[in-house]
C-alpha cells in the first residue's frame, strides 16, 4: 500500500484536525488540501504561539514542506494573500512553499454578497454557512460558469474582459434575485489581474506536479477541511458545506486514484460539536451543552459562533467510519471530559418509536431521532500530565475500548490537549 496518510474529519467539522495534519506531516514532504475553501479555521498551537489557518494547509507550518491547494478547493485570492502575508510576518515564508492547481475554482466578492442576501431572505431556515461564499462559488462550478485559477495565466486584457463579463452576470442576478446594487466590475477586473500577477508563479497544472506522488517520490499527506457530516453527497443535506468532505473528494479534489491515497484516517472528538444549523440527535442542551462548550472552548475559529455541543455519537461514528473505509482513529480533546461525573454515549436512535442503529442521512427523519445513550462512568485526572495510555484512569481506558469497538476501526492515538505534543500513541490498553 501507498504510504501517503489521508486525514479527514469524521463528525460536522472542528474535530481538531489541524493539529493532527500539524503532527502527521512531521515525515511527510508534500501536504495536498483536497475541498472547501476559507470557510475551514484549522488550529494548530505551536509552543506558546496560535496560527489559525483558513484556506493554506495546515501542514504548511512545517518548515520545508511542500503544499498543494486541490483542484477541489476553491480559492479566495484576498484571503490567500492575506495568509501569506500574515505567515510571512511571523517569519514563515508559505507563499514559496504553496502551489495552485490551475483547476481550482475562484471565490468572488459577488459569491459573498450573493450568499449573504440569500442567507438573509431564508430568515429561520438558513443553513447559518460560514459567509465565506463558498456554496456560490461551487455552485458556479457545477453550473460550469466558474472562474478557474488556470484562468489566472492568460493575458490581462484577456483576464480583464473575463472578468468584467463574469462580474455583470454576477450583477444581474443580484439585481433580479435580490435587487441589490451591482458591483463594480472594472475595479474587480483590475484587483484581479493584481492578484494574477502575485500567484502566477504559484500555479501548476496538477496532474504533472502530482506525477512524483504518483510514482511513490514524494511522501504526502491529504488535508480534508470540515467533516463527512458536512458532504455534500453524504452529509445531513441541505445543512451541510457544499463539497466532497468524505474520501471521495481526496480523489476528485486532485486527480489522484485510490491506489494512491494511502493509511485512511478519521478524526473524532471524544464529543460532537456542530456549527451552524441542521439535525444533531445527541445535542445538549442548557447547562449540560454550556459546561462543554466552556471546557472545551467550543467557538468557531472562522466566525467566532457558539459550537452546538453534545454527546459522542457512534451512530454517525459508525456511518463515518464505513463510508470513508477508515483505518485508524485519532480522538482529540479527550482532556476536556476529564472532571465530568457521568459521560454519554449514543448507541442508537429512536425514530418514530423504533429503534435504529443505522445512521440516516435523510435530513427529516434524521430531525426525529433521539439519542439513546450508555452511560460511563467519568473520571477526574489531568490527562494531559499523562505520556502513557497504560497510566490513563481505568475509566477514561474504559471509554475508548467502548467507542471503538462501537466504530470498529481502531483508536490509534488520543489527544490530550492543543499543543504539538499532547499526544498519546496507543499500544496496549
Ligand atoms: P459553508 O461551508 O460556509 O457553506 O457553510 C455550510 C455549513 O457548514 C454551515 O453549517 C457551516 O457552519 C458549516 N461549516 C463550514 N465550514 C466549517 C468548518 O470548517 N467547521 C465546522 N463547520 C463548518
Amino acid at each position: 500500500m501507498s504510504e501517503n496518510i489521508v486525514v479527514l474529519g469524521c463528525q460536522w467539522g472542528d474535530e481538531g484536525k489541524g493539529k493532527v495534519v500539524d503532527r502527521l506531516a512531521e515525515n511527510v514532504e508534500l501536504v495536498i488540501r483536497f475541498q472547501g475553501g476559507a470557510n475551514a479555521g484549522h488550529t494548530v498551537r505551536i509552543g506558546d504561539e496560535t496560527f489559525i489557518l483558513h484556506l493554506l494547509p495546515s501542514g504548511i507550518l512545517r518548515e520545508g514542506v511542500e503544499c498543494l491547494l486541490g483542484g477541489g478547493v476553491v480559492v479566495d485570492p484576498w484571503i490567500l494573500c492575506e495568509e501569506f502575508d500574515t505567515l510571512a510576518a511571523r517569519s514563515i515564508d508559505a507563499e514559496s512553499r504553496c502551489n495552485i492547481s490551475g483547476s481550482a475554482h475562484l471565490v468572488m466578492p459577488y459569491h459573498k454578497r450573493l450568499e449573504e442576501l440569500r442567507e438573509l431572505g431564508l430568515n429561520r431556515k438558513s443553513i447559518g454557512t460560514t459567509g465565506r461564499g463558498i456554496g456560490p462559488a461551487y455552485e458556479d462550478k457545477m453550473a460550469r460558469m466558474g472562474v478557474r485559477v488556470c484562468d489566472l495565466t492568460r493575458p490581462d486584457d484577456a483576464l480583464r474582459r473575463l472578468i468584467i463579463e463574469k462580474t455583470l452576470r454576477a450583477n444581474r442576478l443580484l439585481a433580479e434575485r435580490h435587487e441589490a446594487a451591482p458591483l463594480a466590475s472594472e475595479a474587480l477586473a483590475d484587483e484581479i489581474v493584481g492578484f494574477a500577477h502575485r500567484l502566477r508563479p504559484r500555479i501548476v497544472s496538477s496532474f504533472a506536479f502530482l506525477e512524483d506522488v504518483r510514482e511513490g517520490r514524494k511522501r504526502t499527506l491529504l488535508e480534508g477541511a470540515q467533516g463527512t457530516l458536512l458532504d455534500v453527497d453524504l452529509g445531513t443535506f441541505p445543512y451541510v458545506t457544499s463539497s466532497s468532505c468524505a474520501i471521495g473528494g481526496a480523489m476528485t479534489g486532485t486527480g489522484l486514484s485510490p491506489k494512491h491515497l494511502g493509511k485512511i484516517v478519521g478524526v473524532f472528538k471524544a464529543y460532537c460539536t456542530r456549527v451552524g444549523n441542521g439535525p444533531f440527535p445527541s445535542e445538549l442542551h442548557g447547562d449540560g451543552a454550556e459546561e462543554l462548550r466552556k471546557r472545551g472552548k467550543e467557538f468557531g475559529a472562522t466566525t467566532g459562533r457558539p459550537r452546538r455541543c453534545g454527546w459522542f455519537d457512534a451512530v454517525a461514528a459508525r456511518y463515518a467510519a464505513e463510508v470513508n473505509g477508515l483505518d485508524e482513529i485519532v480522538m482529540t480533546k479527550l482532556d476536556v471530559l476529564s472532571g465530568m461525573e457521568k459521560i454519554d454515549v449514543a448507541v442508537a436512535y429512536e425514530i418514530d418509536g423504533e429503534r435504529r442503529e443505522m445512521f440516516t442521512n435523510w435530513t427529516e427523519e434524521l430531525g426525529r431521532a433521539q439519542a439513546i445513550y450508555e452511560q460511563h462512568d467519568g473520571w477526574d485526572a489531568d490527562l494531559s500530565k499523562l505520556e502513557n495510555f497504560k497510566d490513563f484512569p481505568a475509566e477514561t481506558r474504559a471509554y475508548v475500548r467502548r467507542i471503538e469497538e462501537l466504530v470498529r476501526v481502531p483508536i490509534r492515538v488520543v489527544c490530550t490537549g492543543p499543543g504539538r505534543d499532547r499526544w498519546v500513541e496507543r499500544s496496549a490498553g
